[in-house]
């Protein structure tokens, strides 16, 4: 079906999670999917202005709100009961991710290598634990650093050898692209009905977005200056939600598909493909065992 971003089939009577709606693109996505009518239940780490906004913004909007840490399976476990508590789920949107940290190799509250920790392993036992609430969808944010650098998942942590950051960026969202076409996989054979569907932003900034007071604006002055530079290949953080909207909603997305922009890294939402190496089975089949060794959640579909 043609595919209008700006004009979303009414979702009313829907409930969506969004995790780390607090800004960046899940803000966004969070205020679209509450324009089109469906009831949010927004994510974040700590004190947000993002519901007071929304409301603001979309009279009448229905929103809610749960604490969630993905760097402690402590907080995972009890926001995933909090989720729970509040009813079923049609979409869980895993949105939430760390995308810069330190040069020196640091880790999770459970000592997991903290990209991996945060971005894969977090959202894995996440989706877990919640699963027996969720109906209809979930949604993982990928992304094209996985075309950067190719994922070893003898040293998924980076315990061995010289630290990088942004290859365990990378490795995270290999992680997160293996997750979701496993889970699509392993949904498929059992029978289910629920779809596990891919979205990337592209390149996306906050500075190119429509202005949103304390979401948008919350970058330095030098950060700022170089969003400026950054503006003829990258869009704003409102339309890096697109694709994620898209995968949440389009009744015609199915499971194991990737949406993103059409030029990459702008443009209008698409089908586009993961990198082959995420999306080999015998990959996704070892990152599954990888995450219930960490987590010691058991995610059984
Ligand atoms: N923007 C891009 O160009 C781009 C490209 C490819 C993929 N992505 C992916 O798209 C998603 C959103 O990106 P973004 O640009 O919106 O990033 P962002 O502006 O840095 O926002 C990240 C969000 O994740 C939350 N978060 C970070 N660490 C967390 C943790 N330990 N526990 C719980 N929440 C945490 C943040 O919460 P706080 O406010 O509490 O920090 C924030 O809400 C991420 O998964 C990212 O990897 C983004």
């Amino acid at each position: 079906m043609n595919w209008d971003p700006r004009s979303l089939p009414s979702q009313t009577g829907k409930t969506f999670v969004v995790t780390g709606a607090g800004r960046g693109v899940g803000y966004f996505v969070a205020e679209q999917l509450a324009t089109a009518g469906a009831r949010v239940i927004l994510t974040t780490r700590g004190e947000t202005t993002a519901l007071d906004l929304i409301r603001s913004r979309v009279p009448g909007a229905a929103i809610e709100h749960v604490t969630l840490e993905l760097g402690s399976l402590a907080s995972i476990k009890q926001a995933a009961a909090d989720l729970a508590a509040l009813g079923p789920i049609d979409v869980l949107i895993n949105n939430a991710g760390k995308t810069g940290g330190s040069r020196k190799r640091e880790t999770t509250a459970d000592g997991l290598e903290i990209m991996v920790g945060t971005n894969a392993y977090g959202p894995f036992a996440l989706t877990a634990l919640l699963f027996p609430s969720i109906t209809g969808r979930i949604i993982n944010l990928g992304s094209l650093s996985t075309r950067l650098a190719k994922a070893d998942l003898s040293d998924f942590e980076q315990s061995r050898g010289k630290y990088s950051v942004s290859r365990a960026y990378a490795y995270s969202k290999h992680g997160v692209h293996a997750f979701a076409l496993e889970l699509d996989r392993r949904l498929r054979a059992s029978g289910s009905g629920i779809r596990s569907i891919l979205a990337h932003p592209g390149f996306a900034l906050d500075g190119n977005a429509s202005a949103r007071p304390g979401i948008t604006d919350r970058n330095s002055a030098g950060q700022r200056f170089v969003e400026r530079l950054l503006r003829p290949v990258a869009h704003g953080k409102d339309r890096g939600a697109w694709p994620v909207v898209r995968a949440a909603i389009d009744p015609d997305a199915a499971g194991g598909q990737f949406y993103g922009p059409s030029r990459s890294v702008t443009g209008p939402p698409v089908l586009t493909k993961p990198v082959p190496q995420s999306a080999d089975p015998a990959f996704g089949a070892e990152f599954w065992r990888l995450a219930e060794q960490a987590t010691g959640v058991s995610f059984e579909v």
